[in-house]
């Protein structure tokens, strides 16, 4: 049976171990890592989904914050990493995530979601797109392809430029 659990509830260094087997070891250096420097995870839209006992996804938000070149700040909730252990990818187990986050960020979200990501899988399934992002900058190497983001909560997405960090 597949558990959905707060993420808070699993040992950090389990998390880790599933990260490096999804993403490398090297994932430190990407872009993603520079946005969320310093920030802690948010607890009501983190989650990972355990399966006897041991751990095979996880999903992770936290808060960033779009800043104008004039000094508007709007917050932003950056979705991602998402992970799956790579034995067990295409089984269904990302969606769930993605899922279960969404519906979490409908009440607890603070800002609009972004995330850098693939838009055949995250345009396709969870209604992101990369029509608001185009002035967007961040804080290293992206591809504005896949610079994601989605309304929700009642928080619109900035169209301005700007660069997107911690907040
Ligand atoms: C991306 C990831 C979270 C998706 O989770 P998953 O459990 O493997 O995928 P799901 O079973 O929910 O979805 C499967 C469907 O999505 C598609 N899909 C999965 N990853 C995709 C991608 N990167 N691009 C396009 N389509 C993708 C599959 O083809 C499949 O489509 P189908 O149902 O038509 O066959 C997972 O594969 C993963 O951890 N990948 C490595 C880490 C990563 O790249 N994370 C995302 C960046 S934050």
């Amino acid at each position: 049976m597949v558990e959905l659990l707060p993420l808070s509830e699993i040992a950090p260094q389990a998390v880790e171990a599933l990260l490096d087997a999804a993403f490398g070891s090297d994932r430190f250096g990407r872009t993603a890592y520079r946005i969320r420097s310093g920030a802690e995870a948010v607890p009501a839209l983190s989650f990972a989904l355990v399966e006897a006992g041991a751990l095979i996804g996880t999903i992770q938000c936290w808060p960033v914050a779009h800043r104008s070149p004039d000094g508007v700040v709007t917050p932003l909730v950056m979705v991602g990493p998402v992970a799956v252990r790579p034995d067990l990818q295409r089984g269904g187990h990302g969606r769930v995530l993605m899922a279960h986050m969404l519906a979490a960020a409908e009440t607890e979200a603070d800002g609009a979601l972004m995330m850098i990501g693939d838009p055949e899988y995250y345009g396709r399934f969870f209604g992101f797109d990369a029509d608001a992002t185009a002035a967007w900058d961040l804080p290293g190497p992206f591809e504005q392809r896949r610079l994601l983001a989605r309304a929700v909560n009642g928080h619109g997405l900035p169209t301005a430029a700007g660069m997107i960090g911690p907040r």
